[in-house]
């Protein structure tokens, strides 16, 4: 499963031989993306009542090396979708499969970038990135080397001796991002991974993921609550909806790559998820509703800065 494959083209890490040592290659390494099937997948657990619905009947088929960002409130089964493709939970009813293959359980083709950089403290940053090639045995040249192109590719070579606590919040995600990209997966799975960041460095940040997407062609399951976020990163945009989690909506984005932060033409289309957006909003309540329901705010077209906060 593990990525490098020993003496394979585009690899600067090899696998390691039977005696557990690697040996480092000439060229970087890279795996494209992989697709991903969600097929009918509905997944309940159980509470004090019963059972709880989490998601209902969610189709997705994302071909690799697609930029896919979830879009929706809290509770909408956004996280839950990432951890099924991740193999950390099983679907009740349905399929996930990864390159056409069921996901049995966690592996090193799929890597997740959380909200918090979960950088283990204790670790440099250059010992996080290398971690994981560690665990899979590889030998201290070929992890350095690994290590060294990932932090030069998030331009972070400078400070790879630097402890979490002693790098910003936007340098310990795009540390984070380094790590998951350590093993070379075909999919990168981001669960608000800019959320914490402030609206600055967030661009930047979405920028240099527009960037690293399109020089590696993972395939990208990217979550968000904010709209121009999701239009900006996306080659398509996928609404959820909420009580049970469900896919509302998808959004084709046709725009040229790399968008700008102020690309009107992503504002614009901005405009029109989250007039959608709050339209589907206003519809959920009026079904949950018992009595008469006016949506506040719903004279006005949607913000597409705003967040699709908690409790919505
Ligand atoms: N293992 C579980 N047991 C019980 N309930 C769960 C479990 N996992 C998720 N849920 C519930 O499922 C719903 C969807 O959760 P999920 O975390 O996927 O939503 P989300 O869209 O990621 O929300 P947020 O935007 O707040 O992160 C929530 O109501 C959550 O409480
Ligand atoms: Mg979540």
């Amino acid at each position: 499963m593990f990525a490098f494959a020993k003496g394979s083209a585009g690899s600067r890490l090899a696998a390691p031989d039977a005696a557990g040592v690697a040996t480092p290659a000439a060229a970087p390494a890279q795996r494209a993306g992989a697709s991903l099937d969600l097929e009918d997948v509905s997944l309940s657990v159980p509470n004090e009542a019963g059972t709880v619905e989490i998601l209902r009947s969610v189709s997705l088929r994302v071909v690799a090396g697609e930029f896919v960002c979830l879009l929706g409130p809290s509770g909408s089964g956004k996280s839950t979708i990432l951890n099924l493709i991740a193999g950390l939970s099983k679907p009740t009813v349905g399929r996930v499969r990864t390159a056409e293959v069921d996901v049995a359980g966690p592996g090193l083709d799929r890597a997740i970038v959380f909200q918090d950089a979960a950088l283990f403290p204790w670790l440099s940053l250059r010992d996080n990135v290398e971690f994981p090639l560690k665990l899979q045995g590889h030998a201290a040249a070929a992890r350095a080397a690994r290590s060294e192109e990932l932090l030069r590719q998030v331009h972070l070579w400078r400070f790879a001796g630097r402890f979490p606590h002693e790098l910003s919040g936007g340098m310990r995600q795009r540390g984070a991002i380094a790590r998951a990209l350590a093993t070379d997966p075909a999919v990168l799975l981001m669960d608000e991974p800019f959320a914490a960041l402030d609206a600055q460095t967030r661009e930047i940040l979405q920028g240099e993921v527009e960037r690293i997407w399109s020089a590696t062609r993972k395939t990208i399951i990217f979550v968000t609550h904010n709209v121009r976020e999701a239009v900006r990163l996306a080659d398509r945009v996928v609404l959820m909806g909420t009580r049970p989690g469900r896919v509302l909506h998808e959004e084709r984005v046709d725009l040229p790559r790399p968008r700008a932060a102020n690309d009107a033409r992503v504002s614009a289309l901005a405009n029109g998820v989250a007039r959608r957006i709050a339209s589907e909003v206003e519809k959920v309540a009026r079904e949950e509703a018992d009595d008469a329901w006016v949506a506040p705010g719903a004279h006005g077209p949607g913000d597409p800065r705003r967040q699709l906060g908690r409790g919505i």
